[in-house]
């Protein structure tokens, strides 16, 4: 059996934080977070524990080693703890003295056992045992597994034992693989939970709950001004930034499509910070836009997801998004990453401008940790989408409306269904419905309205009642519960409640599973739709 080194995604990235964190009976590894860390950590000390990192994953490595203290054995001292655990994670445990025990657990981050012979492998996908076998199994949500050398006995989490099949995976050879998804598009959206919190962690020092940003070369506390540019889906990511860092730093921010902001000779503040998004780091506007940014004396930051990309060796600071390979030509996880990272920008931002206090920055920091629980229970009630996939496959134009935040949401919406079901569907403001869009709406034209219950959520159930009134069919993502929406909705998509500020990298989730499930049943070519590129290098 095998472990392999895993830097921290709690504390700095030291060796002293890095994995497999110990005691003398027990080592762990960890993807995820431990929300209920903290609470853990102090009842342990109490107890006489004593800590020596930074990281929720020590947390774990106590707790197990407090459970075989009181006379459990290692796998039911594994249990015992597991059950105490929140967030989305996935571990790997092995103890002192027993060579042949492994045990893996899995709850929202993704997990796959690895068949040898003779020998057993535990790592988060196909791709990371490719090196050692192609025989995987991968763990269903809330599994968890005792492994040996000679194979493992799987339970689901009321500690049934359950047959997971083994499948051949074809990683070895592609690099990338589907692991037990239909579509790269579909495992993309379930590694959420795993890869928002690697992001994040990257961003953010979970002990204290505070933003710990990278120093980006500038006076954050100076800037007068913010530019954004990208394209496609990063571009709507920026629009959320706009709404977050002008609320939060109070601070302007100019955001514009790379291919109009490339040509039109916008004027730039001196000193200013210019930030681009994007996931392959080569679009073509996007870099060129850099380039005229750069001429014109601002400082660089890119938030990308290829490190080694053009747009980042063109940058004074790199802020990597660390969703890892992204296939699928619609991008999804991407997109969750980008927000984690510009959520934490707008943080920094007002820290550094006195905009806000420390109270309200650990509040924002734990609203965005807690954020991958709630996406792993979205993805766990999968099903609902499909019903609204099978009536959606029926339109012949879909409108998407929203609000602050949940207006680039609708954007982004909207590109989704049509860039892979090919349907026509247009992302509004809520507010511009009666300036030309309800001219359309008949009994014909699924609405979908994104609407977490915030402060401009009964401005959007106005706009509903106006859809409604004309025969408009309209599906709900809200948190508001039923007895609060005073008007006809044909689908409700009941949201969970999480704090206002994280809500667009929840209410993105149900976006994507919609346009998912939409193509799914069109039978479209999901991950390569027609006319489409994954990486756009030409104008
Ligand atoms: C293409 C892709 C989109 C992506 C856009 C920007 O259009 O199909 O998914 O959002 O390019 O790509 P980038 O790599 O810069 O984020």
């Amino acid at each position: 059996m095998a472990l392999v080194t895993r830097w921290a995604t709690h504390g700095r990235p030291t060796e002293r934080n890095a994995h497999p964190h110990m005691t003398a009976q027990v080592s762990v590894v960890h993807n995820g977070i431990i929300e209920n860390f903290r609470e853990l950590r102090a009842d342990l000390e109490a107890k006489g524990h004593t800590f020596e990192t930074d990281t929720d994953t020590e947390a774990v490595v106590h707790l197990i080693t407090h459970e075989m203290q009181n006379g459990l054995g290692p796998v039911e001292a594994a249990r015992a703890a597991l059950k105490q655990l929140r967030g989305a994670f996935a571990l790997g445990i092995i103890f002192a003295g027993q060579d042949d025990l492994m045990i893996a657990a899995r709850q929202g981050s993704p997990l796959a056992l690895g068949h040898g012979t003779g020998e057993m492998y535990l790592g988060s996908d196909a791709i990371a045992l490719a090196p050692f076998t192609d025989t995987i199994t991968y763990l269903e949500e809330g599994d968890w597994a005792v492994m040996h050398r000679s194979g493992a006995e799987i339970f689901d989490r009321d500690g049934r034992r359950v047959d997971r099949p083994s499948v051949k995976s074809v990683a070895s050879s592609l690099l990338v693989d589907k692991g037990n998804h239909r579509h790269f598009m579909a495992k993309e959206i379930h590694e959420q939970p795993e890869v928002i919190p690697n992001t994040l962690a990257n961003y953010i020092d979970m002990v204290t709950a505070r933003v710990n940003f990278p120093d980006l070369g500038i006076d954050l506390a100076s800037i007068n001004r913010v530019t954004i540019s990208a394209c496609g889906t990063a571009y709507y990511a920026g629009l959320v930034a706009k709404y977050w860092i002008e609320r939060i730093a109070r601070v302007p921010v100019e955001i514009d499509v790379a291919s109009e902001m490339r040509y039109r000779e916008a004027p730039l503040p001196k000193d200013g910070l210019a930030v681009f998004v994007s996931q392959s780091g080569e679009t073509a506007d996007t870099l060129a836009t850099l380039r005229y940014c750069k001429a014109n004396g601002q400082r660089i930051a890119s938030i990308v997801n290829v490190r080694t990309s053009t747009i980042a060796r063109e940058s004074d600071a790199v802020l990597p998004t660390l969703a890892g390979p992204e296939i699928g030509v619609a991008s999804t996880k991407a997109f969750t990453c980008q927000l984690s990272v510009l959520a934490c920008l707008a943080v920094a931002i007002g820290r550094a401008r006195g905009t806000i206090s420390a109270e309200q920055e650990v509040e924002i920091v734990n609203g965005l940790i807690e954020l991958p629980r709630h996406i792993a229970a979205l993805l766990r009630n999968e099903q609902t989408f499909v019903a609204i996939a099978q009536d959606l496959s029926k339109a012949r134009d879909v409108l998407y409306l929203g609000r602050g935040t949940s207006y680039p949401l609708a954007l982004e919406g909207a590109l989704k269904l049509k860039e892979i079901s090919y349907i026509h569907a247009e992302g509004y403001a809520a507010g511009e419905l009666k300036h030309g869009p309800i001219a359309l709406i008949d009994e014909n034209v699924p609405v979908i309205v994104v609407a977490p219950e915030d402060d401009l959520f009964e401005k959007t159930i106005s706009n509903m009642q106006e859809v409604a009134a004309r025969g408009g069919q309209i599906i709900l993502i809200s948190d508001a519960l039923p007895e609060k929406i005073s008007c006809k909705v044909a689908a409700h998509i009941l949201m969970p409640k999480v704090s206002s500020f994280a809500t667009p990298l929840l209410y993105a989730v149900p976006t994507q599973l919609i346009a998912y499930h939409t193509a799914v049943v069109m039978g479209t070519d999901v991950d390569q739709p027609r006319n489409l590129a994954k990486s756009v290098t030409v104008e």
